[in-house]
């Protein structure tokens, strides 16, 4: 499989250690093993949401994850760099910057309203959930402007404007409106966690794996910031559920906003994947993995997939 023979990619996490960690474990489990047709959400929440608010517990897993790594990579399998993909087709070196690109727009959005989040959480869980998500979604700013760095590209909010879609800006304004300026901690969390992560897992997954044979140090970047992700979605799910059931009468806002939100979301990756097509790469798992995991939060949510899936 390689950027260039578009082979249908299988994400992988062999290479990340791996210790006692019962959220990251078990969905690594349960996702890492099939194609996305497979998915489902058999786990249980207290196998899946065992260690949430534990920061011990977070400092000891994102230790291990980052422990000998630089910018997240391993030092011995540095990702390419500008001049190595030069010997590659000009698509592979594109395809690479525009996933980067991507992937940097979105954790800006994390990373601004994961703070706003935390300083008006409800509850000290959340403000302890949150905490952590803010050091989180730094570090993965950092990873992903250090990489479109050694990819040649230091101006970093112009490599931003020409490959990024512009739908992705819209989002983050919409998001700052709603989080920083109107403090809509629910709709925020609908937004944060579930519409622009929940999503975002799919392209990760994919990416990771399709960039892997001929770029492996970038591989291990989205691997790794995937493991928090799979993180900070299972807080959305878990804070959601929360509050759909304890006030059946937020239920009917949580789930227009999820459709709001996720529409939004998936016209963005709908473009993205149109982007792909345009570089030679079959977007078509992608997509089928975005899907999935909208399908799988929905149901995890107990709401009804049928106005949000329909316009998927
Ligand atoms: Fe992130
Ligand atoms: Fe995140």
């Amino acid at each position: 499989m390689s950027l260039t023979d578009h082979a249908a990619p299988d994400p992988v996490f062999d290479d990340i250690v791996h210790g006692e960690e019962p959220l990251v474990d078990a969905l690594r489990d349960h996702t890492e093993s099939a194609d996305p047709h497979e998915l489902d959400d058999s786990l249980d929440d207290h196998v899946r949401y065992a260690k949430l608010y534990d920061i011990q517990h977070w400092r000891n897993s994102t230790g291990r994850y980052l422990d000998d790594t630089t910018y997240g990579y391993d030092p011995e399998t540095p990702p390419l760099t500008q001049e190595e993909f030069r010997a590659l087709p000009s698509a592979a070196y594109h395809g690479v910057v525009a996933a980067m690109a991507g992937g940097l727009a979105g954790e800006r959005i994390a990373f601004e309203c994961s703070a706003a989040l935390c300083s008006y959480a409800p509850d000290d869980n959340s403000r302890m959930f949150l905490a952590t998500q803010v050091i989180d979604e730094a570090r993965h700013v950092e990873v992903f402007t250090q990489r479109l760095k050694r990819l040649g590209c230091h101006d970093v909010d112009a490599t931003l404007h020409k490959y990024v879609n512009p739908g992705m800006f819209a989002f983050h304004d919409k998001m700052r409106a709603r989080v920083v300026d109107s403090r809509d901690f629910a709709g925020g969390i609908i937004g944060q966690n579930l519409a622009l992560e929940g999503l975002a897992l799919g392209f990760f997954e994919f990416n990771a794996a399709l960039v892997k044979p001929v770029d492996p140090g970038t591989s291990r970047v989205l691997e790794t910031v995937l493991l928090d992700e799979r993180r900070h979605v299972g807080f959305g799910l878990v804070k959601l559920r929360e509050l759909v059931d304890e006030s059946p009468d937020k239920r009917a806002y949580v789930e227009d906003t999820v459709c709001e939100l996720s529409e939004n979301m998936m016209e963005i990756f709908e473009e993205n994947a149109d982007n792909m097509a345009r570089l030679g790469i079959d977007p078509t798992e992608a997509m089928d993995r975005v899907n999935r995991y909208h399908a799988m939060h929905l149901r995890r949510l107990g709401l009804s997939d049928a106005g949000v899936a329909q316009s998927a």
